[in-house]
């Protein structure tokens, strides 16, 4: 099969494959976003338009395209800590690891220094790093994220700037913290009204940055319940309402026993974590919630009535220690799924690695009671623990990218546009390589005639995934790439049709 893009606007403008009507594994991978492709060849044009014509999979070289992947959950200001969380939980990692780090992006900018189409007051510390997190997620497919910056206005737009120059799809919030109760005297803001008008300023920077919002748009960010006040998370909640189409929200929920022992005590009066944020009109079709560990079913049933979205975070919840989000719970009650890396209570900012743990994840909460399926509970509850029923827990490598894809499109609302091939999408995609084994016949191989006979045989293109035999499915290469992939496999990534990174 074969699609067409447009060098006018970066969508898609025509496909030729049908996979999607087969009752097939073909179909789908194609209701998930994946076809066959070849190579990308530019096809006629009409007016300034051209076409470039896509073949999606190509099995001489083991190589094909798929949608880029979309992180609804990351942590930019983190990043200098990837790896480093010890023991730690929840709160004891944000006072020991996160709010030391995430401080640090307020120092003093030199003005005097031009920094061309970058804000001048931006800290060069900040936007040194904020860069090499842009390249970095880029470089492991991911085309669209969604960022948490600081409490720092000037280094909060520099991470708008930066996205918007490397051309990569962003939502950026300015971190809301107003509350003294919890936050570090070195790190929060100084009241409620500050912590409006700083959101405001961003909000308004990133406008002006890209107006049509196409690339960059603001997120209204209150941390979590415990960081901010009533008066904070009523103010974000007019905030977000005020625009046409409002606004989008994110913030954590329900991710660690103790904080949400927390957040009971500091908000009495409400009947739930997710009652917090409903009542200040937080809960929205925009608003992007991070972990939902350990929501109750009324939570769950109230965040499904308000159409509010969920960002699975599957390594963070592993290293931290924080619990396994019930996912299957989540997909079968209609709630809105996508995946976060958590940068850095999450170790990694790949969304490959994020689908492989949530995988992992839901095997592992096959075999636990607290959270399964009625269904499953009654079945281990019967003593027959290994019957079938055990593992509707458990996500298929097909789910995990629909979640890294579709399911983020659709958590950031875009999933029209975005997450998949279909004709008029974006094209926000990926080339992923996957190499192999290869006989050059050059006779020079030390492995000559040791393989199977097999003379010259080389590895060629990045390790991880090796077909010695030419003879893998497309199904077992997917499965191949989830469990063994990594960045050495995204070979070329594409945003609204423009190159974004090439691997060199
Ligand atoms: N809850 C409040 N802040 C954070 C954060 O930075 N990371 C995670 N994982 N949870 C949080
Ligand atoms: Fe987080």
């Amino acid at each position: 099969g074969a699609l067409w893009v447009s060098s006018t606007d970066g969508r898609i403008k025509g496909c030729d494959w049908q996979a999607r009507d087969e009752v097939s594994f073909k179909a789908l991978l194609a209701r998930n976003g994946w076809v066959d492709i070849d190579a990308p060849e530019a096809n006629g044009s009409d007016g300034n338009e051209v076409k470039v014509k896509i073949v999606i999979a190509n099995e001489e070289r083991n190589e094909f395209f798929f949608p880029g992947f979309i992180d609804t959950h990351i942590h930019a200001p983190q990043f200098p800590n990837v790896g480093l969380f010890g023991s730690s939980t929840l709160l004891d990692w944000l006072e020991t690891y996160t709010f030391p780090v995430e401080s640090g992006f307020g120092v003093q900018a030199d003005q005097s220094k031009g920094t061309g189409k970058l804000p001048k007051d931006a800290p060069p510390s900040a936007l040194r790093i904020y860069d090499h997190v842009v390249a970095r997620t880029l470089s492991n497919g991911t085309t669209c994220a969604s960022y948490f910056a600081t409490i720092h206005v000037p280094a909060t737009n520099a991470l708008a700037a930066l996205c918007h120059l490397r051309g990569q799809r962003a939502f950026i919030g300015r971190v809301c913290m107003d509350n003294p109760d919890f936050c570090p005297s070195y790190y929060k803001d100084i009241s409620a009204d500050d912590s409006l008008s700083a959101t405001r300023s961003t909000i308004e920077y990133i406008h002006t940055l890209d107006p049509k919002g196409a690339l960059i748009k603001p997120i209204v960010t209150p941390r979590f319940a415990p960081t901010c006040t009533r008066p904070a998370l009523e103010g974000l909640g007019k905030l977000a309402a005020e625009y046409n189409p409002p606004l989008h929200i994110q913030t954590h929920i329900s991710e660690n026993t103790n904080e949400i022992a927390l957040v009971k005590e500091l908000f009495p009066e409400a009947s739930s974590y997710a009652a917090v944020y409903d009542k200040y009109n937080l809960l929205t079709k925009r608003t992007i919630l991070a972990h939902a560990v350990h929501l109750t079913p009324d939570e769950r049933s109230l965040i499904r009535q308000r159409d509010a979205k969920i960002s699975h975070c599957p390594a963070s919840n592993a290293a931290l220690g924080s619990g396994i989000a019930p996912v299957r719970v989540f997909l079968d009650e209609g709630i809105t799924v996508g995946l976060g890396t958590d940068v850095s209570g999450g170790y990694s900012p790949s969304i490959l690695e994020a689908a492989r743990q949530a995988c992992l994840a839901s095997r592992l909460l096959g075999h636990t009671t607290s959270f399964c399926h009625t269904e499953s509970k009654q079945t281990l509850q019967n003593g027959n623990s290994d019957k079938p029923t055990l593992g509707r827990e458990k996500l298929t490598v097909e789910e995990s990218l629909y979640l890294a894809t579709r399911g983020g499109a659709a958590v950031v609302d875009m999933a029209d546009d975005i997450g998949g091939f279909d004709e008029g999408m974006i094209w926000d995609a990926q080339l992923i390589e996957l190499g192999g084994v290869k006989d050059l016949g050059d006779n020079d191989n030390p492995l000559d005639g040791q393989v199977n006979g097999v003379q010259g045989l080389v590895k060629t293109g990045p390790v991880g995934n090796v077909d010695l035999f030419g003879s893998e499915t497309w199904q077992e290469k997917i499965h191949k790439w989830v469990w063994s992939g990594d960045d050495r496999n995204v070979k070329a990534v594409w945003v609204g049709g423009r190159l974004v990174h090439s691997r060199s």
